[in-house]
């Protein structure tokens, strides 16, 4: 078990589901302040008011309607665990882990509050200052997601969010504030969390048409240009940047040998995980993509310069989520799994979370030995844990054994591909603390290395206690990865 001096060890969140203060300190709304619980099987709907001022609930906000607060509804991310106010005592916890690294997003809001102002929310920018200059006291460097799952809810209204070219402006703008305010203080950012999302949930959908794969294929491009402005100006704003792409990283396999499986399978690879990565670390559109947009008729808005700016602005480093694998197949399913990306096919050899996710190690080490070869640049884990419920004991205590055994394999998969000789430069858990489910609103979903007090109802008194993961992580980083016992 080896793992390079200076490995980035630690763990990652994200604002809008940690940080509450939902409307503290001149923050606008997005469209996480308006969505309400879900669970595995329920999604959660999002609230508004029609033109006409009749209160609304659905999966999303119709036409014509703006997101809205209403009374009688609970917001889980409105509160998230307090992280806005409580961000010194989390940290210090995350620092007697051991942490090297701490992965958050900025909340796109907290700084401009409708997204297309000129001038910053200073109150924004000065809290994000004291939660670095805290991480940097404790010597813990930070890694920042600058778009993870939010976006004020202003620039969706009015603009119809990354359909419209113009946010790709906005969004430069909004990064460039960050690097000329943050010089010195952040070195290490990220574009656009999971940005094959926005494919990947299209399968997970029974429905689509012609026209969602357009939307979605245009997005990617719009977004794609906006990273590669960002990466550039990055670099010349400051030299020391360091910018990465964020996949949400899926291993499928072909569920059979037969051939049109694999096949299937391989085209899998190249719509929902290629496709991102290719276009952000080799700055220009794969062979397959004109295959992919035929198929769906797409027909994008993309100019010339466009693809110049595409290969001006190619990331620094690939960083990934891995949490399960997925198994696809041409043939009828006679065993299905319904959890997130393991949509599908059930794998035999593959044991499942309570969420249905697969718990596959093996994957992880696949994973990186394959974007290792393709992209030739540094690789880093910034997200990979396992959803479970937690039982506090009558002596205020977790037992999280099922997590330690979780990380333990994949940490194990870590070292046999970094022993390959992957360049794996970091792993950050996800959720170290508690959190908001991003799929679900449940609070009961927990990742953390350190509980927190709050329940799906939203009661509970916030306090943070550690579990017996967080002692386990300490001595695994305290070892650099040799410690898994
Ligand atoms: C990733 C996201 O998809 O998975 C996180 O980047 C998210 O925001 C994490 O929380 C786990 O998913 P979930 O739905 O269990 O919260």
């Amino acid at each position: 078990m080896r793992f390079p001096t200076n490995f980035y060890w630690g763990g990652a969140t994200a604002a809008n589901q940690c940080e509450g203060a939902y409307d503290v300190d001149g923050r606008g709304l997005t469209l996480k302040d308006v969505t309400t619980i879900g669970g595995l099987k329920k999604r959660w709907q999002v609230t508004y008011l029609q033109a006409d001022g009749t209160p609304g609930k659905s999966l999303a906000i119709p036409d014509g309607a703006h997101g809205a607060v209403l009374p009688n509804e609970y917001y889980p991310n409105q509160t998230g665990i307090d992280f806005y106010h409580r961000y010194q005592e989390d940290i210090a916890l995350f620092a007697k882990m051991g942490f090297k690294m701490y992965r958050m997003s900025i909340s796109w809001s907290r700084i401009f509050p409708r997204g297309d102002e000129e001038e910053p929310n200073q109150a924004g920018l000065d809290f994000y200052r004291r939660v670095f200059e805290t991480l940097k006291a404790h010597g813990i460097e930070p890694l920042v997601t600058i778009s993870h799952f939010d976006m004020p809810l202003h620039l969706e209204t009015v603009y119809g969010g990354w359909n419209d070219r113009r946010m790709i402006a906005f969004y430069q703008h909004y990064a460039e504030t960050l690097f000329t305010t943050y010089r010195g203080l952040v070195k290490h950012w990220i574009t656009f969390n999971e940005i094959n999302n926005t494919i990947m949930f299209l399968a997970l959908r029974s429905q689509t048409s012609a026209a969602d794969y357009q939307r979605a294929y245009q997005q990617l491009h719009y977004q794609f240009v906006a990273s590669a402005l960002v990466v550039k100006r990055a670099h010349a704003i400051d030299p020391e940047n360091q910018v990465g792409c964020m996949i949400c990283g899926i291993t499928s396999y072909p569920l059979t040998c037969d051939p049109a499986d694999v096949l299937k399978n391989r085209y899998a690879w190249e719509q929902n995980i290629y496709y991102c990565g290719d276009v952000q670390c080799q700055g220009q559109y794969p062979t397959y993509a004109q295959r992919l947009w035929d198929e769906y008729q797409v027909d994008l808005d993309m100019t010339a310069t466009d693809l110049e700016i595409l290969k001006a602005g190619t990331v620094d480093w690939y960083t990934f989520s891995y949490y399960m694998s997925t198994a696809i197949t041409t043939h009828e399913i006679t065993s299905a799994v319904g959890g997130n990306f393991s949509i599908g096919a059930r794998n035999p050899y593959l044991q499942y979370s309570e969420w249905e996710w697969a718990d596959d190690p093996d994957g992880l080490q696949y994973y990186l030995e394959l974007m290792n070869d393709r992209y030739h640049l540094p690789l880093m884990i910034v997200e990979n844990g396992l959803g479970a419920k937690d039982q506090l004991t009558a002596d205020g205590q977790i037992h999280d054994q099922y997590r330690i055994s979780y990380m333990r394999k994949h940490i194990q998969a870590m070292a046999t591909a970094i022993q390959h000789g992957v360049n794996l430069i970091g792993y950050t858990s996800w959720g170290c603390i508690d959190l908001v489910s991003a799929g679900t609103g449940q609070m009961s979903k927990r990742y953390g290395l350190i509980y927190v007090d709050r329940q799906d109802d939203g009661s509970g008194t916030l306090a943070r206690i550690p579990k017996d993961s967080f002692y386990w992580y300490q001595r695994v980083i305290a070892s650099n990865g040799q410690a898994l016992e």
